[in-house]
């Protein structure tokens, strides 16, 4: 009888963890405003990196790229520290729902299955941190990318 009273117990708190990681996972889906995010990034982001995401000769290509800097801790804060995200007017939580848009709209086959969306709080402690020689460093990070 012990025995299945802890067994029912795991069974209760396994059931109770996996609803709160469920409620978390959709609490992210659901802060997403997808008009919003598109209309801020045609207003801030646009111009530089195309309607597409296709970018230019000095803008990198996101079109099914973005969301390869998810492969790895480093390259995912990158996202958030280059200057064109970090230095933006967008707050803390338009911008993790501006890149968070971006990877979902331009990443196509780059984005992870498992895709762990930016959060406010993550998106407020990382900008902060200022990345220098960006061109250098993304290079760095790019030669670490397992890329399609
Ligand atoms: C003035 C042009 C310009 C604007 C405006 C701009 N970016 Fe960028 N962005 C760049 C350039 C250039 C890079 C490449 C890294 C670098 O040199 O800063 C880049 C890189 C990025 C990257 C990393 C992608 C990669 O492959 O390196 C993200 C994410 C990003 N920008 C987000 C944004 C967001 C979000 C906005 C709007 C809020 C924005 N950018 C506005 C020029 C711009």
């Amino acid at each position: 009888m012990r025995a299945l009273s802890l067994f029912t117990k795991q069974v209760v708190w396994g059931l109770a963890f996996f609803g709160s990681v469920q409620t978390l996972a959709e609490d992210n889906l659901l802060k997403m405003n997808t008009d919003r995010a598109k209309f801020n990034y045609q207003m801030l982001c646009q111009g530089c990196h195309t309607p597409d995401g296709t970018g230019g000769k000095s803008v990198p290509k996101i079109k099914n790229y973005i969301g390869y800097f998810l492969q790895n801790q480093m390259a995912r804060e990158y996202l958030v520290r280059v200057p064109g995200s970090a230095n933006s007017s967008l707050n803390d939580e338009q911008l993790a729902e501006v890149l968070n848009w971006m990877i979902l709209e331009f990443g196509g086959d780059s984005v992870p299955k498992n895709m762990k969306y930016y959060i406010t709080n993550e998106v407020a402690k990382l900008r902060q941190q200022s990345l220098f020689e960006v061109v250098e460093y993304r290079k760095m990070l790019v030669k670490q990318l397992a890329v399609k």
